[in-house]
């Protein structure tokens, strides 16, 4: 080693031993917390900003099961130098629907209770990952309790306005990319493609039902996965509609080269009841959350049903369910989360509260980058259907623009067919 590179090496360790002494958060506590639906990049979230605000010099601690972890005695772990599977899907911290401003009995000091345990606990600052209920809870407690919150967003719906622009054929779309959506996509995608096999071998068609509550986004992700005809909640079944759509139906069937035919289903699709004369929602339970959603479910069953009396096709009904939330971490979410990670480190380090980090722009895996991120106030996020860009209502089809928006977030899958056509054999 020359001399002239020995008194630098000494001078930069030197350096990094006064960083670590003089860490500019030392002393102080940052909490993470996840509510609402799991999705398979929670964990990966809680990692990336758990790695750089310990770098950062803070003490991280993690509050289980959303904001429940935060009432009465409190629940929470510390998450500072422990290992940590980010890659693993779900969240390590478990999460829950838990509404500090409930209206329900015996709930009216939940303020006061997270209030308490901030303190005790000696929280400084709180990072928040959900959806809009969550962060517009932590937006509230910032506003009227002054909790220094930073939201982070997360939902497999990918309803939750991040006022993402798509660049397309020379138009801006108002689009949206939540952490969780690339995974559930990726994973929803890979379950339509492979109800193939079975509705070709039964020359069916085969309803399938997607999570996603009001927003069609999910929904989309079937493209990739060769359904050809999808419903949305956002394009409401009216009598009239459905008219057309099964006509729609049994022509596209008939077309088709196996007569089969995939038809993809938001769950909540708004769907014309013959019987009461209104446009209904199919629903899983008569409960709602502590926010006031509805469990739904059942859609596909009730779509399929009709089909085969109108039709008199074969038609059975899959629901995707929980599917769509499970498994790992996609390689696209797992840099989303990190270039959020990193924006939120830039708000911390500007002491800047009520904000949540998204991603500007729709860009593919190598341009998730700090430098593509802004932030938007979490007073207003709010929710955000799918553009009617996205969506052709004559073909019941997502369209191009929609196809070039997945495409940047997951790799379209290699289709393998069996089409061969055997010669028939005639007795002789
Ligand atoms: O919001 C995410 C989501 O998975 C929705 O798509 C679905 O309707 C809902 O959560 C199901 O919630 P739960 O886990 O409470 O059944």
């Amino acid at each position: 080693m020359s001399w002239i590179l020995f008194i630098k090496f000494a001078n930069s360790k030197k350096t990094y031993i006064q960083m670590r002494k003089e860490k500019l958060f030392s002393g102080k506590t940052l909490a993470i917390l996840s509510g609402g639906g799991d999705t398979p990049a929670i964990n990966s979230s809680i990692e990336q900003v758990r790695n750089r605000a310990s770098m950062l010099g803070y003490k991280v601690y993690g509050i289980r099961k959303g904001w429940k972890g935060l009432l009465g005695d409190g629940d929470i772990v510390d998450l500072t130098h422990q290992p940590y599977k980010g890659l693993y899907g779900g969240t390590a911290l478990l999460s829950s629907r838990t509404n500090p401003f409930s209206k329900e009995p015996n709930s009216e000091d939940r303020v006061s209770q997270i209030m308490q345990n901030i303190e005790r606990y000696k929280i400084d600052v709180l990072v928040t990952i959900g959806g809009d209920d969550t962060n517009g809870a932590a937006k509230r407690l910032y506003e009227q309790e002054g909790i220094p919150v930073i939201g982070f967003p997360k939902t497999i719906d990918n309803d939750l306005r991040t006022q993402t622009i798509h660049h397309y054929n020379g138009k801006e779309i108002e689009a949206v990319i939540n952490p969780g959506f690339p995974s559930a996509a990726l994973g929803m995608m890979e379950f339509t493609n492979r109800l193939r096999t079975t509705t070709e071998s039964h020359s069916r068609i085969m309803v399938v039902e997607f999570m996603g509550r009001d927003a069609g986004w999910l929904t989309g992700s079937s493209l990739f996965g060769g359904a050809e005809i999808a419903l949305i909640p956002e394009v409401h079944m009216t009598r009239e509609r459905k008219e057309f759509f099964f006509e729609h139906v049994k022509e596209t069937y008939l077309r088709s080269r196996k007569k089969s035919l995939i038809i993809a289903v938001s769950e909540g699709v708004r769907w014309y009841n013959d019987k009461t004369e209104h446009l209904e929602m199919v629903y899983a339970s008569s409960e709602v959350d502590e926010f006031g959603h509805p469990q739904f479910g059942g859609i596909s069953g009730v779509v399929a049903a009709e089909i085969s009396r109108k039709t008199g096709l074969d038609a059975r009904s899959q629901i995707s369910g929980y599917y769509a939330r499970s498994g790992d971490c996609s390689e696209y979410d797992r840099k989303l989360t990190s270039a959020l990670a990193d924006k939120v480190v830039d708000l911390l380090l500007r002491e800047e509260y009520g904000k949540m980090p998204v991603i500007k722009n729709v860009v593919k895996y190598k341009e998730l980058e700090e430098y593509n991120t802004s932030c938007v106030d979490m007073g207003a996020i709010g929710n955000r259907d799918l553009p009617s860009d996205y969506y052709d209502e004559n073909s019941f089809r997502f369209n191009d623009a929609y196809a070039d928006f997945l495409s940047n977030i997951v790799e379209k899958p290699i289709v393998s067919r069996f089409d061969i056509d055997f010669p028939i054999v005639i007795p002789k």
